[in-house]
């Protein structure tokens, strides 16, 4: 009974840490990689934002274009989006870095997304 208990609070606790180190590092990753053009806040009023046309997107803002789950938003960062400012991020993070981008990018969203 006891070691049961012990075993449920310690998958609670880490699965918990786990994801809010997710998060912590895709807010970092955002504000490297993403700010310059889609905002501090995502919404898309970064400083290059002015120059771009289509200008960057409001990540806080439906509906998306390419699909506005964590998959669909990975898959976008993959691909990049051509004809646009909006690169492939294929080469420069790892699936993880994409991954932890994609839940963050979810969780800019204001309504919730089953896409
Ligand atoms: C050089 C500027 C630039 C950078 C850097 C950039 N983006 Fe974008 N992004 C754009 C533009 C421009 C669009 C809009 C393309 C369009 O309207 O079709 C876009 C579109 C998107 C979309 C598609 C939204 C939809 O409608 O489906 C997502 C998601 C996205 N960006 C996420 C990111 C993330 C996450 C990063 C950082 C890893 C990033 N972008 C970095 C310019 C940029």
């Amino acid at each position: 009974m006891t070691i049961r208990f012990i075993l449920v609070l310690t998958l609670i606790f880490t699965t918990g840490t786990w994801a809010q180190e997710v998060s912590v590092k895709g807010k970092q990753l955002f504000q490297v990689h993403c700010q310059v053009c889609h905002g501090v806040q995502g919404k898309g009023d970064g400083p290059a934002s002015v120059s771009l046309k289509p200008s960057p997107r409001d990540l806080t803002q439906r509906p998306y274009k390419y699909g506005c789950g964590p998959g669909a938003v990975v898959n976008t960062l993959r691909t990049g989006i051509e004809g646009t400012a909006m690169p492939s991020f294929s080469k420069t993070l790892s699936e993880e870095e994409l991954w932890a981008l994609g839940s963050y990018v979810r969780s800019l969203q204001s309504s919730c997304c089953s896409q």
